[in-house]
Formats: C-alpha cells, sequence, structure tokens
C-alpha cells in the first residue's frame, strides 16, 4: 500500500483489506499517538461532508499531523477557472497525501495522475467511496466477527449510491450473498451485477425486503442522493421510497445490525435508534480508526 493511491476499492488487495482493519483495530486501542507528526495532509472538498473531512481531519489531528485544505471550493482558485489537474499539480507540493471529494465521476483518477503524492478518493460522483467502504467493512467485522459468507441487504438508492457500489465490491471477495431492495429507478447497476455474476457469488433483487429480514445479517440503508437527479420530478417521486422502523426488524437475527453511511434524511425512523440492532452512529466513529490505518499505511509508517 505504500505510496499507493486509494481511488477505487481495488486499488487494494483483500490482504491489504485485511491488514487496514487489523491496523483500525489497533488505533481504536491507541488512538492518539505522534506517528504523523511532521506530516502534513489536505483535504480538498468540491462538495459537502461533515464525517468523511471532519473524521480524516480528527484521524490526522490525534496523530499528530497538519491538516490544510478546503471544505468549499468557492473559496478557492477553481472559482476563477483553474483546472483539477493544475490544483492537483500545486497541493502536490504543500502536502504528503491529498484526500479529495469531488461530484465528477473519474476526477479522483484523474487527480492521482497528476499527482506526485498518492490520493484518497473520499467519494467522486456517483463511483466510488472506498474509504467509507473500508471503515464499513471494519464495523461489519467488529460486529459480525467476520466478513465471510454474510447476507448482506443494501436498501435504498443503489444506481447512485457510491458508498454500496464500492463495499459490493469490496464484499465479492468475501462469498457475500447480496440482497438488493430499491425502487425499479434506482435499482443496482448492471455492471455490478455481472461483477457477481462472474464471481458467482448470489444476488436477491426486489422492492421490499420484509419477507426476509430474518435473514440478513447487515441491512445497508442508503439516503437517495438527491444531488445526483437531472429530473426533480424523479427525485420526488422516490425520495421517501424506504423508511425503515423498529416494527420492520422485530423478527431480524439478534445480531443484525443496521448500517447507514449518513447523512440520513428519511430512511432510518427515530425508534430504530435505540434498538440493539442500531449501529449507525458507532459505524461513523469507526471511519476515524480506519482512516488513521489507511493513512499511515500509504505513507508507509505502518
Ligand atoms: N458517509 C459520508 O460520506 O458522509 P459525509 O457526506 O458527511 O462525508
Amino acid at each position: 500500500m505504500k505510496n499507493k493511491s486509494l481511488v477505487s476499492i481495488y486499488d487494494f488487495s483483500k490482504d491489504d483489506y485485511i491488514k487496514i482493519l487489523e491496523l483500525a483495530a489497533e488505533f481504536e486501542m491507541n488512538p492518539t499517538q505522534d506517528i504523523l507528526k511532521g506530516h502534513v495532509i489536505a483535504t480538498l472538498f468540491f462538495e459537502p461532508s461533515t464525517r468523511t473531512r471532519l473524521s480524516f481531519e480528527s484521524a490526522v489531528s490525534r496523530l499528530g499531523g497538519k491538516v490544510i485544505g478546503f471544505s468549499d471550493s468557492s473559496s478557492t482558485s477553481a472559482s476563477k477557472g483553474e483546472t483539477l489537474r493544475d490544483t492537483i499539480r500545486i497541493v502536490s507540493n504543500y502536502s504528503d497525501l491529498i484526500v479529495m471529494r469531488h461530484p465528477l465521476e473519474g476526477s479522483a483518477r484523474l487527480a492521482s495522475e497528476f499527482a506526485s503524492v498518492p490520493v484518497v478518493n473520499a467519494g467522486d460522483g456517483a463511483n466510488q467511496h472506498p474509504t467509507q467502504t473500508l471503515l464499513d467493512m471494519y464495523s461489519i467485522k467488529k460486529t459480525q466477527g467476520t466478513l465471510d459468507n454474510l447476507n448482506i441487504f443494501m436498501v435504498g438508492d443503489l444506481k447512485y449510491g457510491r458508498t454500496v457500489h464500492s463495499l459490493l465490491m469490496a464484499l465479492s471477495e468475501f462469498n457475500t450473498t447480496f440482497y438488493f431492495i430499491s425502487p425499479d429507478e434506482l435499482k443496482m447497476p448492471e455492471e455490478y451485477k455481472i461483477l457477481l455474476d462472474k464471481k458467482g457469488l448470489k444476488y436477491h433483487e426486489g422492492r421490499d425486503f420484509q419477507e426476509y429480514v430474518s435473514d440478513a445479517d447487515i441491512i445497508y440503508m442508503t439516503r437517495v442522493q438527491q444531488e445526483r437527479f437531472t429530473d426533480p420530478i424523479e427525485y420526488e417521486r422516490v425520495k421517501n421510497s424506504f423508511l425503515l422502523k423498529k416494527s420492520m426488524i422485530e423478527n431480524a437475527k439478534e445480531n443484525m445490525k443496521v448500517l447507514h453511511p449518513l447523512p440520513r434524511v428519511n430512511e432510518i425512523a427515530l425508534d430504530v435508534d435505540d434498538t440493539p440492532q442500531a449501529y449507525y452512529f458507532q459505524q461513523a466513529l469507526n471511519g476515524v480508526y480506519t482512516r488513521q490505518a489507511i493513512i499511515t499505511s500509504i505513507l508507509g509508517l505502518k
């Protein structure tokens, strides 16, 4: 992983995933250290974020490193017309690693080609969110004790939700059975189903999960990604497609966990928050330890 960019989850191998998760567990035991002292991490967010940016910045700060960057590109020279490639070349001179979120699919790959330091993709359009995937895997391993042979339900916006795309790719290495629950307009894109077919993995598709809920090890809820719709009428039609309520998980396995990358809008009712199945706030906390593991591995410090 040393000096490698993390643009797609497939830039790392299955062994790399396992090493990151082991290291994240070490950081969870001891999150405050000086290992990043003298290192500068740039966080370039061309799209809004709460968890990803702040957990990266918290991860760096707790390890003694410094953060530079922006959370609003309108305050940068991008607003004067500077290209992404020039911005990246410049920021490469100011930092040891660049974390970037951008609305355009492929932007993180482009950035990695022009950067002289590693680039970590913090979300590029509807494409990928690999660091979210690693923290999701950490959360799944921590709660289920394994990543192998699980029944993973993905619910909501499977078309535009980048978190489910990269999570599917990574979990396809662990003999996962997938259940895709979405309205027809937001189904999992064909390319991901073809990937599962090639690997001989099972998946089910439907509009409702109630009859299968007792099979679920993980229910991964997602927000309908309003910002990706070109037609506001279509968004209005599907925006409230799935609201998970406490009554709907009463027959679930005792150890089933509900995950959500957050932010939630109208996908999980508040009455789920107090159930033993609710894990989404802890999941967001796990992002700090996982991102500590990612940064220190790429910088060759672990
Ligand atoms: N999970 C996630 O990417 O959240 P933010 O958009 O708040 O970073």
